[in-house]
């Protein structure tokens, strides 16, 4: 092995790891008990032991009804959580039948416009039973009510919803790009939803601060858990700074990481992460609930990695990175279909990616142990490592006036992308191997169908807004909404004027025009 062997962080890596590795290795002070401060072996005393990670797959497309028969499907087939994926428009705070959602309306998720379209997203599904995750940021307040209004049409309070929004805009104006208000607005709108379910829906993940889609744009493993926890930190602060107790939000917050197919450096990875949020959380912010200092997260495989060659390959690409959420101690997972690099999966593919994580906690053995690295030389080396890098990167984000002020400098930005030209040429020069794709690659591919949406889905959508939009009470809508605008000028929580107009079915783009209006949009600084 070439003795100047890297991780994917750039970090050294040896071809035989002793004792020397971890030299002075304080075993008590880094390692604990499971389900103990620092939490690096899990966050759980008993991890799979107790109760195997949470299998959500993440699903959405069309209307309201295709991706509810989807969520059937997936319940039926053993999955323990949803988790909705919504088209752009709704992501954006637009309604389907807006000039700007023509051609987007149901494609990479699904049409949510009003309650009525979250009554039938939700049909038959009991939602004091499921906990439900909605991949939802900017517009995240105005999908959370709407799913608090349904439950409570079936009966279920608020304090009984389990689930979580992703809410993370900051990581939007660093990679993925859906974002609407200014940072300042976005923060104190993140502040709201804290305040809010605290007092209304207690059990809920108020956010789901991501690693993910930066990774996706290139981020290394360092880069994703350091600016993750640097966003972290900044919505702490404007929590904090808006007159909550951390220990009122900080344990409903939860994490979301990607899970490459380097399996070891992402055990370290996640084990890293685990160790920084406790000490930045029990040191700089003084939380005393042990639940504030755990970092919980939701796992993805990496859909980057996925090849269009050769796709079934990427089964077993799949399986490695699911296995390495699993033992990094992952508290939900979504596997990747193998043909997503192609199409919208497949039924038979999401099944498939669903099999996978079935066969890895019902077959293997590795949710007998928990944390079975532990005391590893290779891995616990590797966290050192990871750690102290993290934390370096992390001081260069405060060290610019933390999250907010680095992103308007465009420092994230820049150190990721610097990191994907890296990748890419690798990749071109061969000095990384992608299978199928520039070895072992095939004279002739063979030939995959994939899954179609109906064009019609656009005007359905647009059929059944105009319906509404005659037969509600568009006076009482209007009064509503000027409540929205005046909470917004004010210092209210917007999210109480916000939910007697989505129950007076408001539109969701109606909800964020109003904010608009208030708020302006976030533009992004051409600084960088
Ligand atoms: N011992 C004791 N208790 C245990 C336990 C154990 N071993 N294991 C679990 N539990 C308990 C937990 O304490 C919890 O109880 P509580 O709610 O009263 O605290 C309950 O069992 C459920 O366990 P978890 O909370 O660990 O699992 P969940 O699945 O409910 O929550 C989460 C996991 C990470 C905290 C949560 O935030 C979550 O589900 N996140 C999912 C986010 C998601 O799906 N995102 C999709 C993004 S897709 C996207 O962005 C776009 C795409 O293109 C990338």
């Amino acid at each position: 092995m070439d003795s100047a062997a890297r991780t994917e962080s750039g970090l050294p890596l040896r071809a035989v790891y002793d004792a020397s590795a971890t030299e002075g290795f304080d075993t008590a002070a880094k390692l604990g008990d499971p389900g103990r401060f620092p939490y690096t072996r899990g966050v759980y005393p008993s991890m799979y032991t107790g109760r195997p990670w949470t299998m959500r797959q993440y699903a959405g497309f069309g209307t309201a009804k295709e991706s509810n028969e989807r969520y059937h499907e997936l319940v039926n087939a053993g999955t323990g959580g949803l988790s909705v994926a919504f088209d752009l428009p709704t992501q954006m705070g637009y309604d389907s039948d807006e000039a700007i959602a023509q051609g987007e309306v149901g494609k990479v998720g699904v049409a949510i416009d009003t309650i009525d379209d979250m009554r039938t997203l939700f049909r038959g599904l009991p939602l004091d039973k499921v906990s439900t995750s909605m991949t939802i940021n900017a517009p995240a307040s105005t999908l959370l009510l709407m799913y608090q209004l349904v439950a409570a049409e079936q009966g279920v309070a608020g304090d009984r919803l389990t689930g979580t929004i992703q809410n993370d805009v900051l990581k939007e104006y660093i990679a993925r790009g859906t974002y609407i208000y200014p940072p300042k607005q976005s923060l104190r709108l993140t502040s709201d939803i804290f305040a809010y379910c605290h007092q209304e829906i207690p059990r809920w993940n108020t956010i789901s601060i991501s690693g993910y889609h930066m990774a996706e744009a290139g981020a290394t493993p360092t880069q994703e858990i350091a600016f993750t926890i640097a966003n972290a930190k900044e919505y702490v602060r404007a929590a904090i700074g808006a007159g909550l107790d951390v220990d009122d939000f900080a344990p409903r917050l939860s994490f979301f990481f990607v899970a490459r197919t380097t399996l070891l450096e992402e055990v370290a990875k996640f084990r890293a992460a685990r160790r920084i949020w406790s000490r930045i959380m029990r040191e700089e912010f003084n939380a005393k609930n042990p639940k504030s200092q755990m970092l919980r997260f939701h796992t993805q495989t990496a859909g980057v990695q996925l090849t269009a060659q050769q796709p079934e390959v990427n089964l077993v690409r799949v399986a490695l990175q699911g296995l390495g959420a699993v033992l990094g101690g992952t508290q939900s997972l979504h596997t990747n279909s193998y043909d997503e690099a192609i199409a919208l999966p497949t039924q038979k593919a999401a099944r498939l990616a669903l099999r996978t994580q079935q066969v890895i906690a019902y077959e293997s053995d590795v949710t007998k142990i928990v944390d079975p690295f532990a005391g590893s030389y290779a891995v616990e080396s590797m966290t050192d490592d990871l750690e102290a890098a993290a934390l370096e990167l992390i001081q260069a984000v405060e060290d610019r006036g933390g999250a907010v002020s680095a992103i308007e400098q465009g420092f994230q930005k820049s150190e990721i992308e610097g990191a994907a030209y890296r990748f890419a040429l690798e990749i071109e020069d061969r000095e990384r191997t992608v299978v199928g794709v520039n070895k072992f690659v095939l004279d002739e591919e063979e030939p995959y169908e994939p899954l179609r949406v109906d064009p019609r889905i656009e005007t359905e959508q647009c059929e059944r807004l105009a319906e509404l939009r005659k037969e509600r009470d568009n006076d009482a809508v209007e009064r509503a909404l000027d409540a929205l605008r005046t909470a917004a000028r004010g210092t209210g929580n917007v999210l109480f004027p916000m939910r007697e107009a989505l129950s007076l079915h408001a539109t969701g783009g109606e909800v964020s025009h109003a904010l608009r209006d208030v708020w302006g949009g976030y533009v992004p600084h051409d600084t960088f």
